[in-house]
């Protein structure tokens, strides 16, 4: 059997930051009676989130659950007032805030100061979104259907921008329904590279692949996304979060596997993974 993993895997540019800053922030130590947080789980995997408690970053979900000390904030950003009531909080707040989405932040604040309705198109729970829309008060509508296109209602000006992690022929497909829907539409096209690159040779490996295995924590929005392009390419796709969970996939017929990895996935965790299928009784080749 085969093993091919995709050109784009393992943690994203936005990722590595986040990371690389939690690090130096650990490496620095803190005070006396001081902690370090993050604000909310740091990125979307459970394996990572439990070694950074190991170094002492704990997760804190609410203000008021942050004593004195440090606070991460995360690759998905922060409503501006949220992020007003940290730095009142706490004398150190770290923000590892990915470019991607604070560019998407200042477009969607730009959009709303010059009088456009903000289409957001992405997940209304996704911490990202629910900080790009305190960027914009009311004045806003999310949606992440064609359906939910369709019933939106008629706008004089409406400017449009997406979840970086959004998936990019879904995005496409939304913006071909809007030309009805307002006189002026101003479109920002917020897909991070990553995100682009990496669902391209997604797509790309499943159509080679026997099987396709998406590796990445069940709650990441943008592995959620790799599935979904996947399996429209390839039904057996499977997605795992645990290297073990690999014994619950059939392999019969399989000639090659192909593996690709949500954003906050760590190298180490692929690795786990290849070795994990080497080991499988039918034999393996990495290409
Ligand atoms: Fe940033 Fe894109 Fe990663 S928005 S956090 S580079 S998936």
């Amino acid at each position: 059997m085969k093993i091919l993993i995709a050109a784009e895997a393992g943690f994203c540019f936005g990722v590595k930051r986040a990371m690389k800053m939690t690090e130096r922030v650990v490496a620095q130590g803190c005070g006396e009676g001081e902690k370090v947080y993050s604000f909310g789980p740091l990125i979307h995997n459970p394996q990572v989130i439990n070694r950074l408690k190991e170094k002492g970053v704990e997760v804190a979900d609410r203000v008021e659950d942050i004593e004195n000390g440090t606070v991460i904030v995360r690759t998905h950003g922060l409503a501006p007032q949220r992020m007003e009531e940290l730095r009142q909080r706490v004398d150190h707040v770290i923000d590892a805030t990915c470019p991607y989405v604070t560019k998407s932040q200042s477009y969607a604040s730009q959009l709303h100061k010059e009088g456009y309705h903000v289409l957001i198109i992405g997940d209304q729970n996704h911490p990202e979104i629910k900080g790009v829309i305190g960027f914009v008060n009311e004045n806003y509508t999310v949606i992440n259907t064609v359906e939910g296109a369709g019933k939106l209602s008629f706008y004089p000006k409406l400017g449009v921008i997406a979840q970086t992690t959004f998936n990019v022929g879904k995005f496409n497909a939304i913006l071909s329904t809007l030309s009805e829907k307002a006189n002026e539409i101003r479109i920002f096209n917020t897909i991070c590279d990553d995100t682009f690159v990496r669902q391209r040779s997604a797509a790309e490996l499943a159509g080679q692949a026997d099987i396709m295995i998406i590796v990445g924590g069940r709650n990441s929005a943008n592995t959620n996304k790799l599935v979904e392009i996947c399996r429209s390419i390839q039904p057996r796709t499977y997605h795992i979060e645990e290297v073990q969970e690999i014994e619950n996939i059939d392999f019969q017929d399989v000639q090659s596997v192909g593996i690709t990895t949500g954003a906050s996935t760590p190298d180490w965790i692929i690795a786990d993974v290849v070795e994990r299928l080497k080991n499988l009784p039918i034999h393996s080749a990495v290409t």
